[in-house]
């Protein structure tokens, strides 16, 4: 059913109403656009534009689409254009002509973006509570290794010794911070476009503070021509949803190569691998590499959005009808990943001999020798030169660093006397980095403690949220 004809002497063309219709990914708004019309209604009605039975009539027609929608009792229909047109069609069908009033003092575009808000919301605190429970695992599995040592790496070459539980624990510093990200923008977008109308706002008694409120936004819009223009939160959310994406692009990456035969330091578990059509002996670590790779097209919907947004004139534009599919795409596709990621990691087992072994290896320990030396009171270039000293002499007679003798290593610099021993095995090496944020086990249990009062205190606000959230949906 179209929402005009007045004007018009021909119906749209079978082209036409196939490229504007957009009920195939919208109507997933329609929960969220029935309560935001039942707002809409309560002003109509407390400023006296409907009268009370129609208001009460309306708002039961309501509730009962509510209802039938969530059930799938009622669906769109080939000629409904979109999730509002579709919803309107709903309401005349029990109501007759008493179902078009709702109309009065709203457009759809304010309509459409406060439903995307409302929608945005909704999913940006499930990705919040994904993202908290991938935390926690991450912090549980980094707690099992805080006194296990493996080789820390810069460019891919071993670079330091560091725990184990340090390596993994720094994931959830990078989480913490898109969780951060999220509550920021939820901030921002808590503001309601509700009685902007088309673009100039109305010249019925709306009250877009009362609506505001019906619908748990923190306040309402200051310019009407803004407010139907705005898609600053859609591409803000899919900013922090590629980061989350890239993110786990770099877990998918770590685990993919943690997993090879030449590395061999993670165990996947069978649940979270995937095997091969051909080669029966392959387990191959899928999870990990589809966190890799659907990074792309995250980062992909983000450009999508912007460049749509680019240029674009105020106030609505049928071009705006493009931010919808690129922030579906990504919302699922994250509600897809986190989980799976999440099953990974916390089912993961990881070689702590085979990482131990590995971490002396590639001469990681020289930078103590060097540490060593400064506290010598040596200047740290001439400790540095000492240090690539050992690491030659090691190199051209294949020794490790520890396996110098006491007079090779006074003969390079006389203050590398036997103290120089203790710090030279992988344990002394950890267990000096004490430094704030250090990788020493000490500080890794600090941190990780530290993390994990974080990750419940917004578990807990996120809740807190969540359940306004579903109370007002519901209300
Ligand atoms: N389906 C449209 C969208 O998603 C709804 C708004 C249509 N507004 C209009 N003036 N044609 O943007």
């Amino acid at each position: 059913m179209a929402l005009w004809g007045g004007r018009f002497s021909q119906n749209a063309a079978d082209a036409t109403f196939a490229l504007s219709r957009s009920i195939d990914f919208d109507w997933r708004l329609a929960p969220y656009d029935i309560r935001s019309s039942r707002a809409h209604l309560g002003v109509l009605a407390t400023s006296g534009v409907l009268s009370p039975e129609d208001a009460h009539a309306i708002d039961a027609a309501l509730r009962e689409l509510y209802v039938e929608v969530a059930k799938g009792s009622f669906l769109p229909i080939a000629t409904d254009e979109d999730v509002h047109s579709a919803l309107e069609r709903g309401l005349s069908e029990k109501l007759g002509a008493r179902g078009g009033s709702l109309r009065a003092g709203r457009s759809r575009n304010d309509q459409v973006t406060t439903d995307l808000r409302l929608f945005a919301i909704d999913h940006m605190l499930e990705i919040a509570r994904e993202i908290i429970a991938m935390q926690s695992a991450i912090l549980e599995k980094a707690s099992e290794y805080i006194n296990d040592s493996a080789p820390g790496f810069t460019h891919i070459q071993h670079a330091q010794p560091v725990s184990f539980g340090h390596e993994l624990a720094k994931h959830a510093q990078a989480f913490a911070r898109d969780l951060d990200r999220i509550k920021d923008w939820l901030a921002r977008t808590s503001v309601s476009p509700l009685g902007a109308g088309a673009l100039a706002g109305s010249s019925l008694p709306l009250d877009p503070q009362a609506t505001s409120r019906a619908l748990g936004f923190d306040s309402h819009f200051a310019n009407s021509i803004d407010a139907v223009s705005d898609r600053d939160y859609v591409a803000e959310a899919l900013f922090i949803l590629s980061m989350i994406g890239v993110h786990l692009s770099r877990i998918g990456e770590e685990w993919t190569l943690w997993a090879s035969s030449e590395f061999a330091w993670a165990k996947v578990s069978d649940a979270y691998s995937t095997g091969s059509s051909i080669m029966p002996q392959k387990k191959n670590p899928d999870i990990a590499e589809l966190a890799r790779g659907k990074s792309g097209r995250l980062v992909g919907n983000l450009v999508s959005v912007l460049t749509m947004l680019k240029g674009l004139p105020f106030a609505y534009n049928r071009d705006l009808q493009e931010d919808k599919e690129p922030f579906f795409d990504s919302i699922d596709t994250l509600l897809l990943l986190l989980p799976a990621v999440t099953g990974m990691i916390s089912t993961t087992e990881f070689d702590r001999e085979k990482m131990a072994l590995a971490a002396p290896l590639g001469f990681s320990l020289a930078t103590e020798i060097a540490d060593y030396l400064v506290l010598k009171k040596i200047p740290f270039a001439t400790a540095h030169e000492a240090a690539g000293a050992c690491v030659a002499l090691c190199e051209s007679s294949n020794r490790l660093l520890h396996q110098l003798s006491d007079s090779e290593l006074v003969a390079i610099n006389p203050a590398l006397d036997e103290g120089v021993r203790a710090v030279l095995t992988v344990h002394g090496a950890l267990h000096s980095r004490t430094s704030a944020g250090g990788t020493s086990p000490t500080r890794v249990a600090e941190q990780i403690k530290a993390a994990m009062k974080n990750n419940i205190a917004s578990k807990l606000d996120i809740a807190d949220k969540s359940s306004r959230f579903m109370e007002m949906m519901g209300s």
